[in-house]
């Protein structure tokens, strides 16, 4: 067979398998009631990964301790997604971390380290679709400009679905960018719900249809029909590239608030937004589905820093933001609350080097503040 009926054929393989994916029935919505038992997992991940989680491991035990005591919350440690072994099983997730992963509730996970290139998924990404985790939200405020942002990103199609499954020919390289009405209709429905529920009364929607008119073009079509169904929501529309410039232009950027992406833009746009809050690492990320959720930092694994001998002053902030998120998500409220209270008010400041306090200095004063 040539190489262009090869491609054909994976091609019709890979929209039979999407087809398949968006034909599922979707997941029984899990029920979270403070008091009601509720097991957590723990994942170091790579890198700065084990350093930072273990300040967040600090704070968690110290919040929830008399639930750890009764036993309505099971802190369980999660081996074996590192880099190492899973380049070494040739695998993104191997399978018995992902049936320990399920046998969790909400998950807490370090960065991973995803090798650029090659065949191996980022793990992020493999367990975003495994767990079908497809709303990444991500606040950012900046209380003395009056910022106020959630990001609703897409998390489980555009340019991450088939990502590591494109074709090549000679002289040429192909990749796919997946848009449903399912998944689109979903995620506009979280972010929707969220602005109602939450007394916001904007959204806006970022894509590129201008250009990917298939793709960007569903996307917009599907969210403007969610949106008829919020009528009191006022929707406008950006393309991402002038939504870039909005974010660093100080006459506009606090009029947002609810920020609705496809999966790539949301990746590219949050990053931006998180350093206007003062850094990558200041940001929590939440990846939340019907049955399972998982609360990263909104960074990478750093190995420069590690290379340059910095890991005791990775700033444990990003994940100590998505360790209130993930205490929202199981109505913890109370912990919740003492935590981001904490976080807002800490004064020790982490800068990443050597000028600042290390992470665990950082946590020492943050301790004393709950
Ligand atoms: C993020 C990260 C991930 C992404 C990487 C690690 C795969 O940048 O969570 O934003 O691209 O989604
Ligand atoms: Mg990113």
């Amino acid at each position: 067979m040539n190489t262009i009926d090869l491609a054909c054929q994976h091609f019709r393989d890979l929209l039979q398998e999407q087809m398949l994916r968006i034909e599922k029935a979707p997941q029984e919505k899990m029920h979270f009631e403070t008091g009601k038992k509720v097991t957590i997992g723990l994942i170091d991940g790579d890198g700065i990964g084990p350093l930072i989680m273990a300040q967040a491991l600090r704070v968690l035990k110290t919040l929830l301790a008399d639930e750890i005591a009764a036993g309505t919350v099971v802190l369980r440690k999660i081996e074996g997604l590192t880099i190492e072994n899973r380049l070494a099983l040739g695998v993104s997730v191997p399978q018995s971390v992902l049936d320990e992963i399920r046998s969790c509730d909400v998950l807490l996970k370090g960065p991973t380290t995803t090798p650029k290139g090659g065949g191996l998924e980022s793990a992020n990404v493999t367990l975003r679709r495994e767990l079908d985790l497809y709303a990444n939200v991500r606040p950012v405020s900046i209380p003395e400009e009056g910022i106020d942002w959630v990001f609703y990103r897409e998390n489980t199609e555009g340019e991450y679905a088939l990502g590591s499954r494109g074709i090549e020919l000679p002289g040429m390289a192909v990749d796919f960018k997946v848009t449903t009405d399912m998944g689109t209709r979903r995620i506009a429905r979280a972010a929707y719900d969220y602005a109602r529920q939450n007394g916001k009364n904007r959204v806006s929607i970022v894509t590129k249809a201008n250009i990917l008119k298939k793709t960007d073009g569903k996307f917009s079509a599907v969210c403007h029909e969610i949106a008829a169904q919020y009528p009191e929501i006022t929707t406008d529309e950006w393309y991402v590239d002038i939504m870039s410039a909005n974010l660093v232009n100080p006459a506009v950027r606090s009029q947002f608030q609810v920020v609705l992406l496809p999966n790539l833009y949301g990746d590219i746009i949050t990053d931006e937004a998180a350093q206007i809050q003062g850094g990558v690492g200041t940001a929590g990320s939440a990846n939340i589905g019907d049955r399972y959720a998982m609360f990263e930092a909104i960074h990478g694994s750093a190995p420069r820093m590690l290379e340059a001998g910095l890991g005791d002053y990775a700033n444990p902030a990003s994940i100590l933001r998505a360790e209130a998120m993930l205490l929202r998500h199981i109505c913890r409220s109370d912990a919740a609350g003492k935590l981001e209270k904490a976080l807002q008010n800490c004064p020790v400041i982490v800068t990443g080097d050597r000028d600042g306090a290390t992470g665990k200095s950082y946590t020492d004063t943050l301790l004393t503040m709950l």
